[in-house]
């Protein structure tokens, strides 16, 4: 039956109307916000790139998780800054490095907001590639106890979930390994499992100071033509033992976020980065979009792909906005 008898802007009319049929929703309960964290005290040092975004030192961090656990925010996601950085990335991997300090004062002063940790060597290493090098290639085996490593001693420390970044094969089963060996078959494990090439972690890089020393990680990440390819790196990921997969990044690739989600039906989060952060941030500042209106849309249209996390730097922004 076709107009006039059918008319679908008869369910538009009011707002009452619209919030009976509205199929996606956002909620806090989704979010998990990323927050950079770096050496020193009572250092809250802004990131050009991503207004609003800054380098936390320890203390700050703790304030900042004070903060988004009282906005109802279940979750951060932590990356460090290295004092110093050397070719196998040490400080990734050290008990008193960066992040397996600022682990340790979040679970003391938050017990409950749930602390992911990032597990990459590329903001340790001195070449800033994610695992280390023979010659000019990253060496995929050498690589991989190095990354266990780093997830023990994250979990050790108090993570409740580790999300390995690196895109090499077989980590996922390694960490696994490591984790349970360890006495951590709790720990949760997020796998970065569809992560792109992409030139929307321009921003990040500049806040981690993690960009490649040479060349840049298409021998690693994934190539942004490539659909199929994701759904077989979930499989993987899924079968070593990963809990939640991502896609990364998320605007381009909602595709993807859809087709892992009808396919595999895990939990799947997918990552708004720092470039999609950056882009609709400087747009705003500008006067040229609504910042707000449009932080909240492209986070309705992660969820409605299928998304049942999202990591984004608007998490607080939008939390409040979700209290009303
Ligand atoms: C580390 C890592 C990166 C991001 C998350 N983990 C950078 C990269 O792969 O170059 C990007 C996040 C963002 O852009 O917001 N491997």
């Amino acid at each position: 039956m076709s107009y006039p008898v059918t008319r679908t802007r008869r369910l538009r009319r009011t707002d009452a109307l619209r919030r009976m049929v509205r199929e996606t929703r956002l909620s806090v309960d989704n979010l998990v916000l990323p927050l950079f964290v770096r050496h020193g005290d009572h250092v809250r040092e802004p990131i050009a790139s991503m207004p609003g975004v800054c380098r936390l030192s320890v203390d700050a961090l703790v304030e900042e998780c004070r903060e988004a656990a009282a906005l109802g925010i279940p979750g951060v996601i932590l990356f460090g800054i290295p004092e110093r950085k050397d070719p196998v990335g040490s400080e990734g991997y050290a008990e008193d490095g960066i992040i397996a300090r600022a682990i340790r004062a979040v679970k003391e002063a938050v017990p409950d907001l749930v602390v992911w940790a990032d597990v990459c060597l590329c903001e340790y290493t001195s070449h800033g590639h994610c695992g280390v090098l023979k010659g000019r290639e990253v060496d995929n085996d050498a690589t991989l106890p190095m990354l266990a490593r780093e997830a023990v001693v994250y979990a050790k420390a108090g993570a409740d979930v580790i999300a390995p970044s690196d895109m090499m094969d077989g980590r996922i089963g390694a960490i696994r390994r490591g984790l349970d060996e360890a006495g951590y078959q709790n720990a949760v494990i997020v796998s970065y499992a569809a992560k792109y090439a992409s030139a929307f972690y321009g921003p990040f890089r500049d806040a981690a100071g993690s960009a490649p020393e040479f060349g840049d990680r298409r021998g690693y990440q994934m190539d942004p033509a490539n659909g199929d390819e994701a759904l077989r790196e979930v499989a993987l990921d899924i079968d070593e033992g990963a809990d939640v997969v991502m896609v990364k990044p998320a605007l381009a690739y909602l595709d993807v976020v859809r087709r892992v989600k009808e396919m595999f039906r895990v939990p799947v989060a997918a990552y708004n980065v720092s470039g999609e952060y950056a882009l609709v941030r400087a747009a705003a500042e500008r006067g040229w979009v609504d910042g707000d209106r449009i932080a909240m849309e492209v986070l309705t249209s992660i969820r409605r792909a299928g998304a049942d996390i999202i990591l984004t730097y608007f998490a607080k922004d939008a939390a409040r906005r979700l209290k009303g």
